[in-house]
């Protein structure tokens, strides 16, 4: 993908590029509470449930909330290959945790508990971060509350956070899992930008690469906005392609005519 537009709009490095260093991350007022909330119930020794549509910002909220986490006293596992069965679950759990995965099932289970139980005597909290946890297999699902029992279902010492799309939600109310659901004590959803959110996000981002100036007009904020439908790498991708177009016509602004041109060109490419 051509970079040309960056020297173009003077631009230090691509503003909507997903490298974005954690403690750069964009964080509103709403964002800000949701990420103390749930720092808060892990800090209580609670699990969390935390939902949003595609590309909306949950896994940013995962890199805030270990940003914001006090290092000492907590240790953090992030989990993404949520698509395997009950025993590699576990065994990629034992790798995330830097332990040696056993054979059987049991045996890895086993060594995953015993880990959680040895952190609790050394007074830190283990949290484990399972993204894309919609996609988890019904039989981990099963499960994963007797991963939380410890000495008799008396000690929380762990936490999960399961982060997915909505529809994780909707498979937590199912009866089979109530368990599991029950154990959850918040459920934390993140919504979609509103227009103001999404003028303040193209701003910021200008902003880390050095950009004050105006670039985007209202008119084509507003297209950018309905375009990405609130979503963030919707509003990213749509955003990078109206700056390369602006600046393949030498452009300096990118008006409402630049991104209807590159929205009206994907539509035409999903039809
Ligand atoms: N708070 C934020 N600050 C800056 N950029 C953000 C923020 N949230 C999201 N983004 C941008 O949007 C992109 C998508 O965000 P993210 O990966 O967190 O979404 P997601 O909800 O986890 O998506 P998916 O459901 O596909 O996993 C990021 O790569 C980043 O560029
Ligand atoms: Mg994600």
């Amino acid at each position: 993908m051509s970079t040309s537009y960056l020297a173009h709009f003077g631009f230090s490095s691509a503003p909507f590029s997903k490298e974005i260093p954690d403690d750069k991350l964009w964080l509103p007022s709403s964002k800000v509470s949701l990420i103390d909330e749930v720092c808060e119930a892990l800090k209580d020794r609670e699990s969390v449930l935390l939902t949003g549509e595609p590309g909306v910002g949950k896994t940013c909220v995962l890199r805030a909330i270990r940003q914001r986490l006090p290092q000492a006293g907590f240790k953090l596992t992030y989990c993404h290959n949520a698509t395997l069965g009950r025993r590699d679950f576990y065994r990629q759990l034992c790798f995330a945790l830097g332990l040696s995965p056993s054979a059987t099932a049991a045996a890895v289970f086993w060594a995953v508990s015993q880990h959680v139980e040895e952190l609790g005597r050394e007074r830190c909290h283990p949290v484990f971060l399972l993204d894309e946890a919609h996609l988890l297999h019904q039989d981990v699902l099963d499960h994963l509350h007797i991963l939380l029992n410890y000495q008799w279902d008396s000690k929380a010492l762990l936490s999960l956070v399961l982060v997915g799309l909505p529809d994780l939600g909707a498979r937590l109310a199912m009866r089979r899992n109530r368990s599991l659901a029950s154990r959850l004590a918040r459920y934390v959803a993140i919504g979609k930008l509103t227009p103001d959110d999404t003028a303040e996000y193209i701003r910021k981002r200008l902003e880390l690469v050095g950009c004050e100036k105006e670039v985007f007009t209202s008119d084509a904020v507003a297209m950018l906005h309905e375009g990405a439908d609130g979503a963030h790498r919707d509003l990213d991708r749509l955003a990078t392609l109206a700056l390369r177009e602006a600046a393949r016509r030498k452009k300096k602004l990118v008006e409402r005519d630049v991104v209807s041109r590159v929205t009206a060109a994907e539509e035409a490419e999903a039809a």
